[in-house]
């Protein structure tokens, strides 16, 4: 391959002297980093340094013509050699729009390198950063997951962590190493329009799936060539505006905020991700890029977080343009820096750099300052192994768009798909059912992947994914193409012909009516009602009307409502985001070859203005006769039906009272009650009687997937210490309180105390 001689050859000098110097260093990895990266710190010019910390966008070395860049993109050697040499940027990002094959990644990172590292004084390796949030979706032919929700409802970590390691395997296969991934914000209001982009809304699903997702990006040792650095992000807060609009305003009481939505922080900077990004928005009126509080006091100090911090993108001016705190866009930087930020996504132009010499110049931030967070950006280059290996290269990986990573994501998906409805049990339907399948979701990509799909908002995914399998062509392929008819019925916004799906409905045996959301992402995905349109309602009422038992399939980033359609349904799948074998995993669902067993990672709500979260207060279930019965939701959080039936009992706990240091051991028997093999994930909750800060109804304590035959029984057991019944307290601290705890698992109980 030629680009990679020529690389090899111009870095060769490089690599003797590197290899050189570090041999003469400790063995300790850390330490040999350490020594190198002081005397680099000690070499570079101010320029040098605040060249570090600036980010960019391809955009702004590719050739354009006015405003538009020239197809196919291709990098502007001067414009390079000017961010490169001339600012010595750190990082670039982002891909120029849409998506390339992995030959053009290589082209475009190893020039990037080649520049950086040959006609630079320092030789220091770009980081280069992309969205590859669900598989490399930037990359054309790369394996894409379902949404992070979608695997959130799988409730296994093993497949979280799998999908991330192939993700990171196919980033490095596309040349890059550094993924703005995972997203530990929690999904509590489904407005949002990245609720899709969440484990959903609970923390300790977040925790451990979050967890297992840095781990899968970043493996034992992050210096592996297959390996990435994780982001996580958006630290933190960003997910809970009040507006349910992206980007605007979240109130969180400190309490709050320590126990709801620092702990999946928590948890991946100990599992080691190297790198965090700052949320957009402001939480109590304060821009999170401008909070010491949070980039210092917790991040660092609380958190002992060691890697370093990105702002999102254009994030440091819009202290200046939106957010309207700093006067000027240097002070914004000045404000943002104070508050610990250690590289600006900017991502436009140079004005990051400038502002941030002059401002050391003028003595109102200390040069130091800057080297602290140069250090934390060496480090990660340095532990990412870009200074040996600053490029992949595809031929390197064989299993990029392999048949064993497709299926890994048709698991992924089939594990994820929730049944949350079936009427006499009408799924599965038989082999020979005629079927009329209907719906703008039925016969596309866009609405199975959803945003961040070969392209931002991920509405040109038909383009790319034409390879893969709608619900409509993977249905035709196991009912066979004379069982199943077609009529769209409606787009997602508007009518096409009810008519037609009437007329065809009269004809068939069932109806599967493909609903749900087109793709999006942030901004643009903002929405006024949480109501499914107009459109789609009438022509799920034809369906019902129809007669025919009637399939609804979900395909939406966020629960639309279904209230007023539900009834005229028989069964009902939630698929979320599937990814791209989102098609022939709803298939293998509906005709039974697979049995579902995925479960809502969050509460489906009923009304609009009613979005009570599954731990919510006891005063939130008194109703308006003063009953118990307000918290109404359309399915609770945890909830997904299956094709066979489990059977609890036999809860045990190895003692009624413990004291700090004890451990709390749970065990329940499940047994698998019906005919066919089926997975069921265990739930353990546990409801605090009575404590300082008032309790919620229950909370979600541990979880386990397990797998049973026809007849087969097993012990699950789990095992917990009385700190995880800990809560934030009155004083903003965790605290253990004693007092009396119910254990619920499948509709049993058990009670128990925690005693001094
Ligand atoms: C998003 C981030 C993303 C970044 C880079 C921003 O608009 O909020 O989640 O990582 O762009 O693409």
């Amino acid at each position: 391959m030629e680009i990679r001689k020529k690389l090899s050859r111009s870095l060769l000098i490089v690599f003797i002297t590197h290899v050189i110097v570090l041999s003469g260093f400790a063995q300790n990895m850390a330490e040999r980093y350490e020594e190198k990266i002081d005397n680099t710190i000690q070499s570079m010019t101010l320029k040098e340094k605040a060249g570090q910390m600036t980010q960019i966008t391809l955009d702004v070395i590719l050739k354009k013509d006015g405003d538009s860049l020239i197809e196919p993109h291709q990098i502007d050697e001067e414009k390079l050699r000017k961010a490169v040499v001339d600012y010595g940027v750190g990082s670039i990002l982002n891909c120029g729009g849409h998506a390339y094959p992995r030959e053009k990644w290589l082209k475009i990172v190893s020039t990037i390198q080649n520049m950086a590292i040959k006609e630079t004084r320092l030789n220091i390796p770009v980081i280069y950063g992309i969205d590859a949030i669900h598989g490399m979706n930037y990359t054309t032919g790369a394996t894409l997951f379902p949404q992070q929700l979608g695997q959130a409802a799988t409730w296994d970590p093993k497949l979280v962590k799998q999908a991330a390691s192939i993700t990171a395997y196919e980033t490095r296969a596309s040349s890059i190493h550094w993924n703005f991934s995972p997203v530990l914000g929690l999904g509590r209001t489904p407005l949002w329009p990245r609720f899709w982009e969440t484990f959903g809304e609970d923390v300790h699903l977040a925790n451990v799936l979050g967890e297992a997702m840095v781990k899968g990006y970043e493996g034992e040792s992050i210096s592996g060539k297959e390996k990435v650095a994780s982001c996580m992000k958006h630290y933190a807060g960003y997910s809970m505006p009040l507006s349910g609009k992206d980007r605007t305003p979240a109130w969180l009481p400190e309490r709050m905020f320590r126990e709801y939505f620092l702990p999946p922080f928590q948890k991946a900077a100990n599992a080691g991700s190297l790198t965090a990004m700052i949320n957009s928005a402001e939480i109590n009126g304060i821009p999170a890029h401008t909070s010491e509080f949070l980039l210092t006091d917790i991040l660092r100090n609380e958190m002992n977080f060691k890697g370093f911090v990105v702002s999102d993108w254009e994030d440091v001016k819009y202290l200046h343009d939106r957010h309207k705190v700093a006067a000027t866009h240097k002070e914004a930087v000045k404000m943002a820096i104070d508050a610990g930020l250690d590289m600006s996504m900017v991502p436009n132009d140079f004005s990051f750099s400038k502002y941030l010499i002059e401002l050391v110049k003028e003595g109102k931030i200390r040069e130091e300052r800057l080297d602290k967070s140069v250090r934390r950006i060496l480090r990660v280059k340095y532990a990412l192994g870009l200074f040996d290996t600053p490029v992949t290269y595809p031929e390197d990986y064989p299993k990029f768009g392999s048949e064993e990573f497709r299926k890994a994501s048709q698991k992924t998906a089939e594990e994820s798909i929730t049944l949350l409805k079936n009427k006499h049990d009408v799924l599965p339907l038989p082999e020979n059912a005629n079927v009329l399948i209907t719906g703008p979701a039925a016969n596309s990509m866009v609405p199975l992947n959803g945003g961040w799909t070969y392209t931002w908002q991920g509405l040109e995914t038909d383009k790319y994914a034409t390879d893969k399998k709608t619900i409509l062509e993977s249905l035709r392929n196991k009912l066979g193409k004379e069982h199943v008819t077609y009529a769209k019925g409606a787009t997602f916004d508007s009518v096409l012909s009810l008519e037609e799906v009437k007329k065809k409905a009269s004809m068939a045996d069932y109806v599967v009516l493909c609903l749900g959301e087109t793709a999006y992402t942030e901004k643009p995905g903002d929405i006024n009602d949480l109501a499914l349109s107009q459109a789609q309602t009438d022509l799920a009422k034809t369906a019902g009307q129809s007669g025919k038992p009637v399939i609804l399939v979900l395909t939406e980033g966020r629960p639309r409502l279904i209230r007023e359609i539900e009834e005229l349904t028989d069964a009902v799948l939630m698929a979320y985001l599937p990814g791209n074998e989102g098609g022939p995993a709803i298939a293998n669902i509906i005709t039974g070859k697979v049995n579902p067993s995925g479960e809502l990672p969050f509460t489906y709500p009923r009304y609009s203005n009613d979005l009570i979260t599954y731990d919510h207060k006891h005063t939130e279930r008194i109703d308006a006769t003063n009953g118990e019965n307000a918290y109404n939701p359309q399915y609770p959080f945890g909830y997904g039906l299956s094709y066979t039936s489990f059977e609890y009992s036999d809860l045990k706990i190895n003692k009624d009272a413990f004291k700090e240091k004890d451990e709390i051991k749970l065990s329940v028997k499940v047994k698998n009650t019906g005919k066919r093999e089926g997975k069921e994930t265990v739930q353990l909750y546990i409801s605090d009687h009575y404590a300082s800060v008032t309790p919620s109804v229950k909370r979600l304590r541990a979880f386990e997937k397990i797998a049973l035959k026809p007849k087969e029984e097993k012990t699950v057991t789990f095992t917990l210490k009385p700190s995880d019944m800990a809560f934030v307290g009155r004083n903003n601290k965790w605290i253990t309180e004693e007092g009396m705890f119910t254990a619920k698992i499948g509709g049993l109980e058990k009670e128990f105390e925690i005693t001094k």
